[in-house]
């Protein structure tokens, strides 16, 4: 039943060439939902904010070499933050969720993050339960990204339990709704991903690992207080997406979840009314709720997996500088094979190795590629099957014409073939919902989902699956960054326009995002800002520095 009505959410959401999926008629842009929740009367607990970096030069990897103070000489063994404390809390959730920048165009402003989000809408909230953790009392907190602040949610029972440090993310899909429509759901869904992907690699950043716990949904709920509906009076609600445990890789004790004694704080009502309804997202979200708890065991917690993982600041400025590509140039956008391999290389699943150690799930994603310009390479159409079981599974199922050539150079390790040859900048386009970043690229792709055997898991899956494709995406831009290009994630795409492309009948693959890579042509119109600008502890660090 829950499966059916995911398939039939899937089908009806799809963008058709004669036809977008359902979304509003029209669009006020100053009724935007505010992409900040807070929590009002709950304790404000300010993080620090660290002295900006000298800064690097755009696109440039020498320039990050020496573009972080930060001291990293004294990884802890014994407790991720016990050392660090709210130190090391501050600097996992500004590289993760925090603003990058602020951009100004006339007299108009919006704030950017570390992770992307589909229309810069940001669904995603994050949060922290912590126990142990020096220089925080134990408890539930909301990260405040605005303010670079933890609003306590909630306070632990005393517990001689270790220190921990999970970190919870939940969705408000109508900021996605008010502007999307029906299609809303797939898109917070993607931006899980990608927030997962951003807190993975700002842990690695900070020589951390990160762990998905298998709970169900309503045990998130119920240690994050969303399930508090007396808190969200007025206020949109919040459904549960994931728990990550974060630790420092000392073969750490099983995870467990805390019960929590009092709360605090009520929601702010999100704005954006009057609107339309769209009940169909409230149906896929129960339909695809976790109700049981996951078998999987994550290969980050592993014991072999178990040594103090070295910091990598070199992360950190390619961190704070991703953006998405508005445009590309055409001219300039071609790459060298060495960069072009680089970047598939990072999609592959390397087991214990960051960033793919933060997916215990079954791979079930894979890219298929528009190449445009990648220097020596034919263009053409191009695939990049993840485990030899979909090589076999696409290579039947896919356009019986396609030659799977492997290209002339490229590396042994790397599953690409070549599928057909010749110019697929028009069909790039028109796919990408005619969209010119998907053609002046060097390559475009799109992400093949194993979608029917997915399902037969449970309908839960649908969500995996977008996550799934969303960690890909943050994969791509912050590879772009470390290799001087730039990406933009594309979520408008019509569906079953590529499947033909490929040659592809029924469900059993389904694309379920798309990507761009390019030289990027920056909109000298946008003035750039800087993140904490606005706040007045920012002006003591830099009074300090
Ligand atoms: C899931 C997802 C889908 C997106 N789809 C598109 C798209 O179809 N076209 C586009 O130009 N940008 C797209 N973007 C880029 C967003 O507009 C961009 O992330 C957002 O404006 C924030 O900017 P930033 O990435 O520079 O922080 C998408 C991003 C995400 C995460």
């Amino acid at each position: 039943m829950n499966t059916q009505q995911v398939r039939a959410y899937h089908e009806r959401t799809k963008h058709r060439l004669d036809a977008y999926a359902k979304g509003p008629q029209y669009l006020d842009w100053e009724q935007q939902p505010n992409p900040f929740r807070r929590f009002a009367g709950a304790q404000v607990v300010e993080l620090a904010l660290e002295e900006n970096p000298p800064p690097a030069p755009p696109f440039s990897k020498e320039g990050s070499q020496n573009a972080t103070s930060i001291d990293f000489s004294e990884p802890n063994p014994a407790s991720p933050f016990a050392k660090e404390g709210l130190r090391g809390i501050s600097l996992l959730l500004e590289l993760s969720l925090g603003l990058s920048a602020w951009k100004q165009y006339g007299p108009d402003r919006w704030a950017l993050r570390c992770n992307p989000s589909s229309g810069n809408l940001h669904p995603t909230e994050g949060y922290l339960v912590a126990t142990g953790i020096d220089g925080l009392g134990d408890g539930v907190y909301h990260y405040a990204p605005h303010e670079h602040a933890l609003e306590l949610r909630g306070t632990l029972t005393p517990t001689d339990a270790p220190p921990q440090l999970l970190f919870g993310l939940s969705s408000i899909a109508w900021r996605e709704a008010w502007k999307y429509g029906e299609r809303a759901f797939r898109y917070v869904q993607l931006d899980v991903g990608h927030a997962l992907g951003a807190i993975r690699y700002a842990a690695a950043a900070l020589g951390l690992q990160v762990e998905l716990l298998p709970v169900t949904d309503a045990e998130i709920s119920a240690l994050l207080g969303l399930d508090r509906a007396g808190d969200f009076t007025n206020a949109e609600a919040e459904h549960p997406d994931m728990l990550l445990r974060i630790h420092s890789g000392a073969a750490p004790q099983p995870a467990y979840l805390p019960t929590i004694n009092d709360w605090y704080g009520k929601a702010n009502a999100l704005g954006g009314y009057p609107h339309d309804e769209w009940p169909i997202i409230e149906t896929v979200t129960a339909a695809t709720t976790r109700t049981r708890r996951g078998e999987w065991h994550s290969p980050s917690s592993s014991s072999e997996n178990s040594a103090n993982p070295a910091p990598q600041p070199d992360l950190i400025p390619l961190i704070r500088q991703r953006r998405s590509a508005q445009a590309f140039s055409s001219k300039a956008s071609t790459i060298t094979p060495a960069t072009f391999y680089q970047m598939l290389t990072a999609l592959l699943p390397v087991n214990g190795q960051s960033p793919w150690d933060v997916w215990p799930l079954p791979t079930r994603l894979h890219p298929v590629l528009f190449v445009h310009r990648v220097e020596g390479l034919i263009p053409g159409l191009y695939a990049l099957p993840r485990h030899a079981q979909a090589e076999i599974a696409l290579r039947a199922a896919m356009n019986p014409d396609f030659v799977w050539q492997k290209p002339e150079g490229c590396p042994d390790h790397l599953p690409l073939y070549r599928l057909l040859e010749g110019d697929a900048r028009k069909a790039a386009r028109t796919i990408s919902c005619h969209q010119d970043i998907a053609s002046t690229s060097a390559f475009s792709l799109g992400m093949l989902a194993e979608f029917d055997a997915g399902l037969v898991d449970g309908a839960h899956v649908y969500r995996e699956l977008y996550w799934e494709a969303g960690l890909l995406g943050q994969v791509l831009y912050l590879e772009a960054e470390a290799a001087g290009v730039r990406g933009t994630g594309i979520g408008c795409f019509f569906d079953d326009v590529v499947h033909e492309v490929f040659g592809l009948a029924g469900t059993r693959f389904q694309s379920l995002y798309h990507f761009t890579v390019g030289s990027p042509v920056v909109d000298a119109r946008l003035e750039t800002l800087p993140p904490y600008a606005h706040l007045p502890r920012e002006c003591e660090a830099h009074d300090r520095s």
